[in-house]
């Protein structure tokens, strides 16, 4: 969980930014219509607390009605807390919004569809649904069994799969959904003592390619958030951070707008991946470069080209394919 994101916040600075990030000039976004989510249902998993607990918050503001699951795990996935999730609903109620709590466990199948049951039962329809729930820890490759591999996967991968499954036939009848799933820099990019973590995050994107396919008839898009926001799964991770300076430096806050922006009707995206933190958006793509051709490709001539194979310059985005298509 390090921050990919630039961390210059000045939103009165012009020009382009750390990593090339167009930073906003004062005004900018005065002239967009606020956005607003009133009549919309949205289930966020996990929560109760950090990332997703700023998401509930902000999407109940703007007046999307909201369910908040969270089983209340300690950061390895051990451990159920109910009033985790019961202290953020009710929060959003004191305030005036309209939310329910929930404790599932969306690493099971029964978990993901009593979840979507009890939405269905409080709000008759589900409009948002955000994979957040997540565990973290750190542990070299060397270290990792299996098991652990499939501690991580059940709640990183069998979370979405047992959540969208339940809310699929859902969104189908509505012939409307929107799908928000959750990796990680760790795996997209790579951090030290993140096997089990990163593989699971990766999965995520895999997910993503095909429910976005598949989806797309149904009117359902999919998308996948890379957040950066400080929780105690940094420490888990391995910062030595302090808390306070990280916390100031990557708000949770500041994901939670990619959330909403996501969630409303002005935004038509479906498969992308975008890195959100510290006051930066930038979407992140897995590209092919032009290579080198050779119609009698040899060891060899790969050896004496490799700065043609290595290259990304005039990069393409291939897919989605169709079977059978190239
Ligand atoms: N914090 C970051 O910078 C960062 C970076 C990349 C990805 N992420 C991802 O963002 C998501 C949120 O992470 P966070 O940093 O807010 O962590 P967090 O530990 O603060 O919150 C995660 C919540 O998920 C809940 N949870 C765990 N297992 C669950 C289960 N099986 N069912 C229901 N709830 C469950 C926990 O009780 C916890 O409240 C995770 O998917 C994480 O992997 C976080």
């Amino acid at each position: 969980m390090p921050n990919a994101g630039p961390l210059c916040n000045d939103p009165h600075v012009s020009g382009d930014g750390r990593n090339g990030i167009r930073i906003l000039s004062e005004g900018d976004s005065e002239l967009a219509e606020r956005i607003s989510l009133e009549g919309k249902v949205a289930v966020v998993t996990g929560a109760g607390r950090g990332l997703g607990r700023a998401y509930v918050e902000l999407l109940a503001e703007r007046g999307a009605r909201v369910v908040v699951n969270d089983l209340g795990t300690d950061v390895s996935g051990f451990g159920k807390d109910s009033t985790i999730a019961e202290q953020v609903a009710d929060l959003i109620r004191s305030r005036g919004g309209e939310a329910i709590a929930n404790d599932s466990d969306v690493s099971t199948p029964e978990g993901g569809s009593d979840l979507i049951a009890t939405t269905i039962e409080h709000f008759g329809r589900i409009d948002l649904l955000v994979n957040n729930a997540g565990i973290c820890g750190s542990q070299l490759f060397e270290d990792a069994t299996l098991d652990d591999f499939d501690h991580y996967w059940r709640v990183h991968l069998g979370g979405p799969v047992n959540t969208v499954k339940a809310a699929w036939p859902y969104m189908v009848a509505q012939r409307y959904g929107k799908i928000i799933l959750t990796t990680s820099v760790s795996g997209l990019f790579g951090l030290r003592g993140q096997a089990t973590y990163a593989a699971a995050k990766c999965a995520v994107v895999g997910l993503m390619r095909i429910l976005a396919i598949e989806g797309a008839e149904h009117g359902i898009l999919v998308n996948t958030i890379s957040p950066v926001g400080y929780t105690r799964m940094h420490p888990a991770a391995g910062s030595r951070l302090a808390e306070a300076d990280g916390r100031a430096a990557m708000p949770v806050e500041a994901v939670a707008p990619a959330i909403v922006w996501l969630a409303s009707d002005s935004c038509s995206e479906t498969n992308r991946i975008y890195n959100v933190g510290a006051g930066a958006i930038q979407r992140i793509a897995i590209v092919m470069g032009p290579g080198f051709y050779d119609p009698h490709l040899t060891p060899e001539s790969i050896a004496e080209n490799y700065a043609k194979v290595e290259s990304i310059e005039g990069f393409s985005e291939p897919g989605p394919f169709e079977p059978g298509g190239t």
